[in-house]
């Protein structure tokens, strides 16, 4: 381990705190498992980044929830880098509220079904358990299209975020990153995706809280650096990634013999694929030497 620094995990409001000022977005990346965190961490680490390990509801369901805290503080204690541990599109208090307990240094509390009077007052009640965790809040306003998980919004009840309704919401509930509709939509796109970027940059003049770009599979690399430039601070990766672990475990169960027992022959490569990905991403948000 040579002198790495041993590091706990650190809160969504820390490893965005220069991304404006700076010019750059921190990638937030879904993982299911052992090996595609590994390769989010290593991809990362390689390319000297912080990084946002984020895992939804479902994910900490089949890892276990404790598992998946005392999974990714471990990762992050072996290396040099803020890693900070996300859930992720949370629609249960109840269960976030277990999250933040058990250590999660980040939550996501998705309201955004909700009107916005009950948006203000669930993410508030979030914010305020949150605090003597030293645990952060994202909350989204508006409501971004597609499927994740099992939040499905078709298109016609995808809802672009309103600027006017930015301000009341950041003050009132105090969070620390707030995830906005604009165009993206979560899976893969249907046809190419059309981001409504004057949205995006009357939103960033209005606010100083940290945006928030969901559904980032599929959208071009022009396109996320527009984005960076005009105040997104976090960018959300999930569906890329599912698909680069499953076509790494395809190709190596098609190649290899029957025979093959070791599971750690399939298993390997989903690591080295997903830092990949998660290298490539970095390169584009901007967040490469950004490790404070
Ligand atoms: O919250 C997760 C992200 O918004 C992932 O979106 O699966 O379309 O990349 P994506
Ligand atoms: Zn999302």
């Amino acid at each position: 381990m040579g002198d790495v620094k041993m590091r706990g995990l650190v809160t969504l409001k820390e490893i965005l705190k220069n991304t404006r000022k700076e010019g750059y977005a921190v990638g937030g990346f879904n993982f299911n498992s052992y090996e595609d965190a590994q390769g989010i961490i290593n991809g990362a680490v390689e390319k000297n980044s912080p990084v946002i390990l984020m895992a939804s509801m479902g994910a900490c369901k089949y890892i276990g929830l404790h598992q998946t805290v005392g999974m990714i503080k471990g990762m992050a204690a072996s290396v040099d880098i803020p890693v900070c541990l996300h859930l992720d599109h949370a629609t249960d208090k109840e269960f976030i509220k277990e999250a933040i307990k058990a250590g999660f240094s980040s939550v996501m509390i998705d309201a955004s079904e909700k009107d916005y009077e009950t948006n203000i007052r669930d993410t508030k009640e979030i914010v305020d358990f949150a605090k003597a965790y030293n645990c952060s809040v994202e909350s989204e306003l508006g409501k971004v299209g597609g499927k994740e998980e099992n939040i499905v919004v078709s298109e016609k009840d995808a809802l672009f975020t309103k600027a006017a309704d930015v301000p009341r919401f950041v003050e009132e509930t105090g969070i620390d990153a707030l995830a906005i509709a604009f165009g993206s939509v979560h899976g893969f796109y249907k046809s190419e995706p059309k981001l409504d970027f004057e949205r995006l940059e009357e939103i960033s003049k209005i606010t100083d809280c940290p945006l928030v770009l969901h559904g980032g599979t599929g959208i071009p690399v022009e396109d996320f650096k527009k984005c960076v430039t005009l105040g997104i601070s976090k960018i959300n990766v999930g569906t890329e990634l599912k698909k680069t672990y499953t076509d790494a475990v395809r190709k190596m169960c098609n190649e290899l013999p029957e025979k093959e027992v070791d599971p750690r022959k399939y298993m390997a490569p989903v690591k080295v694929a997903c830092a990949e990905v998660v290298k490539g991403k970095i390169e584009v948000f901007g967040s490469a030497n950004k490790s404070l």
